[in-house]
């Protein structure tokens, strides 16, 4: 199962990650989040997917809970090393399928950062975003854009491969999809879905306020983010 994988590789990516200080947070990730926070100060911010727990003292600066949800345990130890003395922060185990381990109407903002390409479907999470937040909560999505391998996918039609891009199609088959990632030393697996894929689950139930589409190329998107406020 994709949700498995994470303990397997929880090390490496630790490391890679560290306290954000890698490009793809520090200049792309982060700033978005931010922006979309404003200078506001939160009663409750849910980190959902977690991961090494990078962002949850930022996010504690900032508001009087924060919660972080991750289904790995060897990423959930690296997150409670990391808030160690943090009286505000605490972490759930939590598969993001399922129900979230929170009350209706109880949370300011959820944080998906990275996440939802690695979920096999989205509705529950959708569902599960708008019963915990209050009315006028913010909800984020960061993931990898899905036209990021499309040059890949391009370069492949005409037999030049792409050594990362293990599976690859059509930009409209969604799907599991496997490629080489954490800096060259994994082969994740992960949910191939299109724009539309993404944000129609959430506009069912939400009002879709901003979208960013980052490159670090400045030729294929790398960064598809979106900020969600509870109608
Ligand atoms: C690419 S990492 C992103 C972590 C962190 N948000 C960041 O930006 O550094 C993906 C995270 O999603 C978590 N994850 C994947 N599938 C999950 C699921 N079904 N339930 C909970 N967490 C999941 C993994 O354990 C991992 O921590």
């Amino acid at each position: 199962m994709v949700v498995n994988q994470w303990d397997k590789y929880a090390e490496i990516f630790d490391r890679g990650i560290g306290n954000g200080e890698e490009d793809l947070h520090r200049n792309y990730l982060d700033p978005l989040i931010f922006s979309y926070l404003g200078q506001k100060k939160y009663t409750t911010i849910v980190d959902a997917g977690c991961g090494n727990g990078y962002l949850l003292n930022k996010l504690a600066k900032i508001s009087t809970y924060v919660v972080g949800l991750d289904y790995s345990d060897k990423l959930l130890k690296a997150s409670k090393e990391r808030i160690v003395g943090s009286k505000n922060i605490s972490l759930l185990k939590t598969d993001l399928t399922q129900r979230l381990p929170i009350k209706d109407n109880s949370t300011d903002v959820v944080i998906a950062n990275m996440v939802l390409q690695y979920l096999p479907q989205i509705e529950s999470f959708a569902k599960e975003c708008y019963r915990i937040l209050k009315p006028g909560g913010l909800l984020l999505i960061l993931v990898d854009h899905p036209g990021h391998y499309l040059y890949a996918r391009a370069q492949e039609l005409i037999g030049k491969k792409d050594p990362h891009f293990l599976e690859s199609g059509s930009y409209f088959k969604e799907g599991k999809r496997k490629k080489k990632s954490l800096w060259n030393k994994a082969i994740l697996e992960y949910y191939h879905r299109t724009v539309s894929g993404y944000i129609n689950p959430f506009n069912l139930l939400f009002k879709l306020v901003k979208v960013d589409e980052n490159t670090q190329d400045k030729e294929t998107p790398r960064i598809l983010a979106m900020k969600f406020v509870k109608k």
